[in-house]
């Protein structure tokens, strides 16, 4: 009996939303239960801790991580660089706040073909941009229902496409776009960006959403700006609307996407070729 396993990293949940909805398809197609679901959600800094047991033939890996400046996030890739497989089929997902992905899915797929993977296929989906908001809007509400559907039938797709494949070591090997060397990555450390009002209620659950424990509630709930990854997990998660974006460069860079980003991205795909 084969199993799934997604491993994602996911501050906002776009990409969790997606890995979702592929695996429902793949799952069906592929006529595998709920019980041989497995979810690894590699965003909470203590799941990054841990190592995963190695995969083998008998699973099937969907990894997914959002897109940061064209790259994957550092701890997504440093997460995914300590997985080890062995003749296990992987399908590997990106998801763009409507920009571009440029070297992302490239990145992901060497990252997986180096811990023993096999890609079968790609696919580069379109999130709600992490630095959006009401008052400026990025992508807003994707991946919506048609995002879904596409997702659901990109599981499916893949699923077709693994039961074909009798030897998967012959499959061609999966193209994506992006160019290496990769592009410069956005680094670590960040400005002072965001700003706590006094909507505050000290219910914790910012500090419990960051992925880089960068929230003190000794500090009144601030963000660490050398520890935080802009996410903007914490914002979104904030039930009071209590965290809002200070002026400076990220809200600038916002309002640059919401005039730049507006006309909306398709989902990409991209298959392995059976042999
Ligand atoms: C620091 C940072 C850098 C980002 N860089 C890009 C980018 O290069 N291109 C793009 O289209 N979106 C970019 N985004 C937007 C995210 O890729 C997008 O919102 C994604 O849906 C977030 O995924 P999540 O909901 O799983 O966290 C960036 C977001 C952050 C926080
Ligand atoms: S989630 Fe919002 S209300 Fe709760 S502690 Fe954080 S900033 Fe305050
Ligand atoms: S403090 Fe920074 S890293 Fe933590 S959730 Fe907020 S934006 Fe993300």
């Amino acid at each position: 009996m084969k199993k799934i396993t997604l491993v994602y990293f996911s501050p906002t949940k776009t990409t969790e939303t997606v890995l979702r909805a592929i695996t429902q398809g793949l799952a069906q197609s592929m006529e595998i239960s709920g019980a041989e679901i497995t979810a690894v959600n590699v965003t909470s800094p203590k799941i990054r801790g841990t190592i995963l047991a190695p995969f083998d033939d008998n699973d099937i890996v969907l990894l997914g991580a959002p897109v940061y400046g064209g790259r994957l996030p550092a701890d997504a890739s440093d997460f995914f660089k300590k997985l080890a497989a062995s003749n296990t089929p992987a399908i590997l997902i990106v998801v763009y706040g409507n920009r571009e992905y440029e070297d992302a899915l490239l990145e992901l797929k060497d990252v997986a073909s180096a811990c023993g993977f096999i890609p079968v296929s790609g696919a580069a989906f379109i999130g709600e941009h992490s630095f959006a908001s009401a008052q400026i809007p990025i992508a807003m509400n994707r991946p919506d229902e048609n995002d879904l559907k596409q997702a659901e039938d990109f599981g499916k797709k893949s699923g077709y496409l693994l039961k074909k494949t009798k030897d998967l070591k012959k499959i061609s090997a999966l193209e994506v776009p992006g160019k290496f060397p990769y592009k410069e990555g956005i680094g670590q450390g960040a400005p002072d960006f965001i700003k706590v009002t006094e909507l505050c209620t000290s219910c914790g659950i910012c500090a419990d959403a960051c992925p880089a424990e960068a929230i003190d509630a000794e500090k009144g709930f601030a963000a660490i700006a050398a520890e935080c990854i802009r996410c903007c997990a914490c914002i979104k998660a904030c039930p009071e609307q209590a965290r809002q974006m200070k002026d400076g460069p990220i809200k600038d860079t916002a309002r640059w996407l919401n005039e730049t980003c507006s006309t909306p991205k398709p989902v990409q795909t991209f298959f392995a070729a059976e042999p």
